[in-house]
């Protein structure tokens, strides 16, 4: 009888912390683990302040489902968050904790209209703490993501627009020696100001390399082979939790198209389109976790239980392994 208890109570202490996370998926959320924005009114195209002309957007080409593994969709660093998840396949947060260039918006068609993006997270060159500020300067691939988590659309999906970009040391190149140029570049980064532009093809191939990265691929994905039936599976990992990533190039969500694509001129050259209209939809596992103690691991749950119900459970707890003795 007390083990019975006892058990129940083990069990029901998850359930109770993890109720107020606002991730909890509602039924409703389609197999595929996402909301299609457009059935709701949104977009799959970002929404980019003063483009020429206006209104033009960028396209958000990859997904991490609400199928993947709930701890991996907590925007966080610890317990193999999805900060954690970032920095398994080299993208770290910005440089320094800056915040560079306008934001964009973006309507999931999840009732909360548009809104900027969370972060913008950048390949890290190697480096998870520093490196970003390279990729800030030189250019090179980064996203910007949303989540979501409106209640019209409760699927805790991440949706992520994925671009690589030029070096803004092209605007630097008036200097004339590389000390110069360095200084030059730092000055813009410092006044938060930036001048990207996004390589030739710089969607698709950010979008590719992206998921070369993600699933651990010997050769770069060459995007023009890829169909609407393309998958690839592979493993990333940082602070000993390993991801398994599965992904599926998904037609249907964007066009292959240049209309309403911001820097189409320069993306799309000799008449090929800016965007292929494919999305690498991606759904995310932990398939190893570090080897922590069960108090570490609970700790950032804790707060969500008051002091006096951990009391109470404790004296509970106790009472019952005294009885059964
Ligand atoms: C979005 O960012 C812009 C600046 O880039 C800011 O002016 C605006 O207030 C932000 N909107 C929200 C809803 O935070
Ligand atoms: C991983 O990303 C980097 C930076 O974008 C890129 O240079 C590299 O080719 C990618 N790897 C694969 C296998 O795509
Ligand atoms: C995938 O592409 C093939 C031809 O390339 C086409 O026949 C088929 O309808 C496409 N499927 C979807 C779901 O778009
Ligand atoms: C990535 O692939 C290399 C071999 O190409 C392998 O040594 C490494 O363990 C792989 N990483 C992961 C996280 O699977
Ligand atoms: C990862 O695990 C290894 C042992 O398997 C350990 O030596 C190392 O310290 C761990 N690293 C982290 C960041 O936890
Ligand atoms: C576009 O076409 C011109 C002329 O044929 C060629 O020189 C150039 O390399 C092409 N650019 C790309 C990105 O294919
Ligand atoms: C996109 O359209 C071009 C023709 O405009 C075609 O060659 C290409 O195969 C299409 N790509 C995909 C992924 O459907």
């Amino acid at each position: 009888m007390a083990k019975i208890t006892l058990l129940s109570i083990l069990l029901f202490v998850p359930a109770l912390a993890t109720a107020k996370f606002p991730f909890f998926r509602r039924s409703n959320v389609p197999p595929e683990g996402y909301f299609n924005p457009l059935d709701k009114g949104g977009s799959m195209l970002t929404s980019v302040p003063n483009t020429f002309p206006a209104g033009l957007g960028e396209p958000m080409n990859a997904i991490i489902t609400g199928n993947s593994d709930s701890d991996v969709l907590k925007d966080q660093e610890v317990d193999g968050g999805l900060r954690n998840y970032f920095l398994s396949f080299g993208f770290s947060s910005e440089c320094l904790g800056q915040h560079a260039g306008d934001d964009q918006a973006a309507d999931l068609g999840d009732g909360h209209g548009y809104l900027n993006e969370s972060a913008v997270i950048r390949w890290n060159y190697g480096d998870p703490e520093l490196g970003s500020c390279k990729e800030s300067i030189e250019g090179g691939n980064h996203f910007r993501y949303w989540v979501q988590n409106g209640k019209e659309a409760q699927s805790g999906a991440v949706f992520m627009a994925v671009s690589y970009e030029k070096p803004i040391s092209g605007l630097c190149s008036k200097a004339d020696n590389s000390g110069m140029k360095l200084t030059c570049s730092l000055l813009l980064l410092l006044f938060l100001i930036e001048f990207h532009d996004i390589v030739i093809n710089g969607y698709n191939l950010g979008r590719d390399w992206l998921v070369g990265n993600v699933t651990n691929q010997t050769m770069l994905i060459d995007s023009a082979q890829l169909t609407n039936t393309t998958t690839f599976s592979g493993q990333s990992t940082f602070k000993n939790y390993t991801y398994q990533t599965d992904v599926v190039y998904t037609p249907g969500l964007l066009s292959n198209t240049s209309d309403g694509i911001n820097h189409h001129l320069s993306v799309g050259v000799n008449g090929s389109n800016a965007i292929d209209g494919l999305v690498a939809v991606m759904t995310v596992k932990i398939v190893s976790r570090p080897p922590v103690s069960a108090s570490s691991r609970a700790s950032p749950t804790l707060p969500l239980l008051s002091l006096s119900s951990i009391v109470a459970l404790v004296m509970f707890v106790t009472s019952l392994f005294s009885l059964s003795l």
